[in-house]
């Protein structure tokens, strides 16, 4: 009995299985075609209505839309022409599929990092190790970076710095601020120099400093001088800033307890990577990662937040009952449908066949510069439970917001922790909403960093 039992079970299951692998394959090609119908209508409307083609489409819900008919028609596109002319490479490949995407990021021995000459730039010799393959070089770069960027830190220090800058900005208001020039920025440039010891001149020229670098190493894809130019001058500056900071130290027996007291400390015990270059070019990588990223998130999450009503009330509740593992549920959900990263790119060294054995499967050739795009990945269908719902309860694997694999966000965790710490004190706020007209909408002001954000409540 209990064996026919057993055989009437795994038939069941076999069948269930094919059945929602099937209504899976179904959803993805109705969900693309009528995403196809979608930015059909959009493309007749656009030039209609006098808008502009960039600007729409660089909406995230129309990049959703294009990622979805891409994902139903063509996951993996390879074409030989070099979209990108600011690296080295023999073709380009636009990768969809959520297991591909993964596959593309975890094989980073084949699918290299393709930073390491903008970062050579940067630094003007050597290297930082986000630009690096998996090499003992690597590991040490890394493990003494983390004993200087202690986790401990974060409860310790940096969560406690947000919240008095922020209730100190906050208290002083009167039912508006610009989210992103008055709040976001400049909180993070003290938070910046305080903990790295680095102030610069000032929080501007800290700014200025990381965003010009940052844009340079993730955004320029054409050798453009208008990037080039200026994260030239930026990253002169720092190094000499940076230079002259650890000359001091050294000279005249300074002992502070931030990033770069603890990697002098480190130095004097001859650790590895922490000479004065490798102090250099860490401190200098690690500010260019930090401070234009968390701004830059906060103002898409609450962005995302403010176009749902209902959402943002559940979110605006955890953030009153203090409950910051809820909020952040909210915030990275959020966050989802508008990530900072949407594509994560990477040069083959070598021909790989890709999705090998599925309907998907491609030959990568050898030299390709591939965009895999994580932003599709965790709204396909065919791995991730109802993409287009807004869920506090998916599971965190079906997020690729911090990049995966060896090249994992070194500050995953302080951006997790530090985003709540950032929104709560205006989500508490009654009404919490945009400011009037274009200026309640995130102005990126030809860039590709949030400048401006304004938001009012009562
Ligand atoms: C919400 C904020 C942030 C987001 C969305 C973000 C996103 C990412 C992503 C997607 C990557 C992987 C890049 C790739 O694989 O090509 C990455 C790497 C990295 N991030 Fe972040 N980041 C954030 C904040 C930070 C902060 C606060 C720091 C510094 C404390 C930081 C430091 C780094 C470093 C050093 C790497 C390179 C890691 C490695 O190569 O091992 N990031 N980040």
């Amino acid at each position: 009995m209990a064996f026919i039992f057993a055989i009437f079970s795994a038939v069941f299951n076999f069948i269930i299985n094919e059945l929602r692998v099937l209504w899976k394959g179904a959803y993805l090609v109705i969900w693309g075609q009528y995403n196809l119908i979608r930015m059909i209508v959009i493309g007749i409307w656009v030039p209609l209505s006098g808008k502009n083609y960039g600007d729409v489409l660089s909406r995230p819900k129309n990049m959703r839309s294009g990622m979805a008919i891409l994902r139903a028609f063509l996951p993996t596109l390879v074409i030989k022409k070099k979209l990108t002319t600011a690296y080295e490479n023999t073709g380009t490949a636009f990768v969809m599929a959520d297991d591909d995407v993964r596959e593309i990021v975890y094989l980073d021995q084949i699918f290299r990092t393709a930073y390491e000459p903008k970062m050579n730039m940067l630094t003007d010799g050597g290297n930082f190790f986000l630009a690096m393959d998996n090499t003992p070089d690597y590991v040490n770069n890394v493990s003494s970076m983390h004993l200087a960027v202690n986790q401990n830190d974060i409860s310790g220090r940096l969560t406690p710095f947000v919240k008095a800058e922020t209730q100190q900005i906050v208290d002083r208001l009167n039912g508006k601020i610009d989210f992103t020039a008055e709040y976001m920025l400049p909180v993070m440039a003290r938070l910046v120099g305080d903990y790295f010891g680095t102030p610069a001149p000032n929080e501007q020229t800290l700014i200025r400093w990381t965003h010009d670098m940052f844009r340079y190493i993730f955004f320029d894809f054409s050798n453009d001088q208008a990037v080039i130019d200026p994260a030239q001058k930026s990253a002169e500056e720092c190094r000499a800033y940076i230079d002259q900071l650890i000359a001091v130290r050294k000279n005249q027996f300074i002992d502070e307890d931030d990033v770069l007291g603890r990697c002098l400390k480190l130095q004097a015990a001859d650790t590895p990577a922490m000479d004065d270059l490798g102090i250099r070019n860490n401190i200098l990588g690690m500010i260019t990662a930090m401070l234009p990223t968390i701004p830059n998130a906060a103002a898409r999450i609450l962005d995302q937040l403010l176009d749902r009503p209902r959402v943002l009330a559940k979110a605006r509740k955890a953030a009153q009952n203090d409950d910051d593992a809820l909020l952040l549920r909210y915030l990275v959900e959020a966050f989802r449908f508008n990530p900072m990263n949407p594509v994560l790119f990477r040069i083959a060294n070598q021909d790989h066949i890709l999705a090998e054995g599925t309907l998907r499967q491609r030959k990568i050739p050898k030299g390709t510069f591939v965009f895999a795009a994580n932003f599709s990945a965790m709204f396909d269908p065919m791995t991730i439970s109802s993409p287009g719902k807004f869920d506090i309860k998916r599971p965190q694997n079906d997020y690729i917001l911090w990049g995966l694999g060896l090249h994992t966000c070194f500050g995953e965790q302080v951006s997790r922790a530090l985003l709540p710490h950032f929104l709560k004190p205006l989500l508490v706020r009654k009404n919490l909403r945009r400011a009037e007209g274009d200026a309640g909408q995130i102005d990126f002001a030809g860039t590709p960093f949030p400048k401006h954000f304004h938001i009012q409540f009562d």
